[in-house]
């Protein structure tokens, strides 16, 4: 069973953002069966290295978004992606390191580490978005 499936619940309302965030699902989802059927740990950390790549990428994409918006709480999510970098970067190295054993916490982590974001950090943004449609219609 795929350790995340996607809900519309999770849309934020910019095509970009959600459909990267579909991506990511993917990825983790990804990441979860290599680590299910035991395959080689290089190719774990390969996917593992792709998720990171694939996240670095999303966010600086979001960051941008945020910007161009005028979000106020831009330059907060910006840390907030940066200790995300740091600490999905942390587990990759003890990863490939050989120091530590992924385990089905691993995987939690993994999961919520997206969640999380997303939940509390991006619905955030969601809700600027739709604050800024609903007074542009106000105004017109
Ligand atoms: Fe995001």
């Amino acid at each position: 069973m795929a350790l995340l499936s996607w809900s519309d619940q999770y849309l934020i309302g910019n095509n970009v953002i959600d459909t990267e965030h579909k991506e990511l699902f993917r990825l983790i989802n990804d990441f979860h069966t290599h680590w299910l059927e035991a395959q080689d740990r290089r190719d774990i950390a390969r996917v593992l290295n792709q998720l990171i790549t694939y996240a670095q990428m999303h966010f600086q994409h979001e960051e941008k978004i945020m910007e161009a918006a005028g979000y106020p709480k831009l330059a907060e999510h910006q840390e907030i992606h940066e200790a995300l970098i740091d600490s999905i970067f942390q587990l990759h190295h003890s990863y490939s390191e050989g120091n530590l054993h992924l385990e089905i916490n691993t995987m939690k982590f993994v999961r919520n580490w997206l969640i999380e974001h997303i939940l509390k950090n991006d619905y955030l943004f969601r809700d600027f978005l739709s604050r800024q449609k609903s007074s542009g219609e106000a105004a017109s």
